[in-house]
This record gives structure tokens, sequence and C-alpha cells, in this order.
């Protein structure tokens, strides 16, 4: 089921997700649930704080860059992570982001170039994975999510005050 984004500046982002206890069906309701808002959004990931639950939940699914067909986004590829940590993390890299929160806003960020996490998959087992690619972006980007964070906190003070001048503008166009 679609489910409503959580808008910035709604203060709900700002919350400290709580670990899943139970790998159960609920779990997997949300998860479901957040797969099938992402793919409607056109997101590559998403943490279930966005979608109003606090709970420590993402989703990647990057599509292939060799992709035959326009839409590699398939379920089997998408990565579900459930009280990730990150153990390792080096190196740093600038590179363009975008949030389904804050939607139409793309800027740099630096982040860690190559992360090294430990998750949960939907049936409680433990993962751990090590990646340099786009995925070690995401990753790091959703983990701020479930941390409360946002990738507009990261711009420099004065791309952060232009980032919000032309946010007020636009929230007051829509009312
Ligand atoms: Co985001």
């Amino acid at each position: 089921m679609v489910r409503d984004i959580v808008i910035y500046p709604d203060k709900r982002l700002k919350l400290i997700s709580k670990k899943v206890e139970s790998f159960d069906s609920e779990l997997h309701t949300l998860l479901d649930d957040m797969y099938d808002t992402m793919m409607a959004k056109g997101g590559v990931g998403l943490a279930a704080i966005q979608i109003g639950v606090d709970k420590q939940v993402l989703i990647i699914n990057i599509p292939k860059e060799d992709a035959l067909e326009d839409n590699q986004q398939s379920k089997e590829n998408t990565l579900e992570m459930i009280n990730p940590t990150i153990l390792e993390s080096e190196g740093s890299e600038k590179s363009q982001e975008g949030c389904l929160s804050v939607p139409g806003v793309y800027e740099d960020v630096t982040r860690a170039k190559r992360v090294k996490v430990r998750y949960y998959d939907r049936d409680g087992v433990e993962h751990i994975i090590e990646d340099d690619s786009f995925l070690a972006i995401a990753m790091q980007h959703e983990i701020d999510h479930l941390n409360g964070k946002l990738f507009i906190e990261k711009l420099s003070i004065i791309k952060r005050k232009k980032f919000e001048k032309e946010w007020k503008k636009r929230a007051k166009k829509k009312k």
C-alpha cells in the first residue's frame, strides 16, 4: 500500500528511530508498504520515518546501470535493512543527493567513500555489507534518517540559507 510521505519541515523527520525487536508480519507489511511508496514516488531509498514510522527500517533500490530495460527496480533488487549500524567508514566523496521528504531539491553532499554496515534482514538474519559505490552514499543518507538527520543539514551555511529561503517561497505558492 502506498503511504503518504512526510515532508520537510515536519518535526517527525527529527525523531530518533527505535530498534526493531520483533521480525514479524507487522514488520513485513511495513517493508512492503515502504517498497510500494518508494516505487510510486520514484525514489531509490526510503526510511520508515519518511512514512511516519519511527523504527530503524530502511530500503534501498538503485537501478542497475547496465539495465536493458528502463525500470530495473524490481523487488528482488531491493535491499531491506533493519537496525543498521555503520561499523567502519573511510575516505570522503562529494555527490549529488535528493530526498523524497525534500522533493525537487538536489545538492552536493560530502560523505564517507566506503562504509561497512551491519544490519538484519526481514527474517532477523544478520548481514555485513561493505561498499564504496553509490550504495555507500545511499546507506549513509538513509541511516541519517534513522538518527533524525536530513541531507540538507550537511550543506554549508550559505547554501542552507538559500535553500530555506527558496523552500519558504515554494510553500507560500502552494497555499
Ligand atoms: Co532521504
